[in-house]
């Protein structure tokens, strides 16, 4: 765990890290700054890496992409995720949300994760996508493999063999939705995937690899992320009980309490970048080529920008944190992400008259230095 989130404020603001050779950014104004200036940190890290990785993986990944590229897939998605046309998905978002619940309602306790923060968001993105909801349990094991396979590149990277970027897990992905947008042509359908299928940029249509990679993208940011926020809201509410009595009686303070939860225990607990050039960064020269992380989840607990960074308060606002990232590379699900932790958080008030952890079966974090969230939640609901 790192040390900010028990309390600790980062010595350095910017330090390199001799062993993994990339430079740690830990302040607010800072990677504000970063995230503010693409053209300097560029996002296609792979540039660092070169031949690591096949062209066919890469198109299509908004998160490794800059400039032009980026503008252009970006607007051409952007509109699948706006505050308004994901408002369209309340209903059926608050419809599987009660399914779900349906199912442990006689029970006294419950699993979180299990339950319902995983499940709830896989479902919403395959049928968004247009994709079988039932293959859900394949797609877990593509995002454990995911996981484990940028676990491993962080252990490997100090080794001149470990260079590599490992993308080798997305292979099966693609050739899932190779096939799915191979149908979409044939026979369209109301779904994303048809729209990405058929979409144009200046009279150009989107390639296979562009569709295939986008597609798996969403598929995998659009759950686990989501999946951690709301366990991470729940662990918070459960370790401050008097706000979670209050979030109980006035409900227009769910909104700020997942906002705080995102500051709190940020899910995605950073942004990487390249160097393209010399740059300074709180007084620290970085050389051009540098891979460069920058700390959205300590930047969230800077006490130059937040009162009381390391006290939980769910009344809390404004609260700018970081958590979606900020700039041309704000996360493009932020608004989905938001609904749906809102509906369940909800219906798990709602419905429940408890949620607490019980001491005798903690809750178990992911161990993963990007990802802050719990992989097991159980809970005491009555
Ligand atoms: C980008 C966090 C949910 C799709 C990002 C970034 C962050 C983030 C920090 C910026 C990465 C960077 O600057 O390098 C989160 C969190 C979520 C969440 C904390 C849940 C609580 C979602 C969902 C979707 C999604 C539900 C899709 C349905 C994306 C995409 C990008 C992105 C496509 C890349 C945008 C770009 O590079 O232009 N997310 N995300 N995310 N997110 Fe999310």
């Amino acid at each position: 765990q790192h040390a900010w989130l028990r309390g600790q404020q980062p010595e350095a603001t910017v330090e390199y890290d001799e062993k993994q050779r990339h430079w740690n950014v830990f302040g607010y104004p800072e990677t504000v700054d970063i995230l503010a200036d693409p053209a300097t940190f560029a996002s296609d890290v792979t540039r660092l890496y070169p031949d690591s990785i096949p062209e066919s993986l890469k198109d299509g990944d908004l998160t490794l992409m800059d400039g032009a590229d980026h503008r252009k897939l970006r607007k051409l998605t952007v509109h699948a995720f706006t505050p308004r046309t994901v408002a369209d998905l309340e209903p059926r978002i608050t419809e599987i949300c009660g399914e779900l619940l349906d199912k442990v309602a006689e029970q006294e306790r419950i699993e979180l994760v299990n339950d319902l923060a995983y499940s709830l968001p896989v479902i919403v993105i395959a049928e968004l996508l247009g994709v079988p909801s039932s293959d859900r349990d394949m797609f877990r094991e593509w995002a454990d493999e995911m996981l484990a396979a940028q676990m491993e590149w962080f252990d490997k990277k100090d080794q001149p063999q470990g260079e590599q970027m490992p993308l080798d897990f997305t292979a099966p992905i693609s050739d899932y939705f190779r096939e799915h947008a191979n149908e979409r042509r044939k026979r369209p359908r109301q779904d994303l995937l048809t729209r990405l299928v058929e979409a144009e940029v200046d009279g150009e249509r989107l390639t296979d690899d562009q569709v295939t990679t986008f597609a798996g993208l969403l598929l995998t940011a659009g759950h686990i992320t989501t999946t951690m926020l709301l366990g991470n809201t729940v662990v918070c509410l459960d370790a401050h009980p008097e706000q979670q009595a209050r979030v109980r009686a006035d409900r227009s303070m769910v909104p700020t309490a997942i906002e705080e939860a995102l500051r709190f225990l940020s899910p995605v607990a950073h942004a990487i970048r390249a160097t393209t050039t010399d740059v300074e960064v709180a007084g620290q020269r970085i050389p051009a080529d540098q891979l460069v992380i920058a700390w959205m989840s300590a930047a969230n607990r800077d006490p130059r920008q937040f009162d009381r960074p390391h006290a939980f308060d769910v009344t809390r606002d404004p609260n700018p944190h970081l958590g979606f990232g900020r700039g041309v590379h704000f996360c493009l699900g932020a608004p989905l992400a938001r609904l749906e932790s809102r509906i369940a958080l909800n219906a798990l008030l709602d419905r429940f008259p408890a949620l607490h952890t019980d001491p005798g079966d903690p809750p178990v974090f992911m161990e993963h230095m990007s990802f802050t969230g719990v992989r097991r939640l159980p809970l005491r609901i009555r």
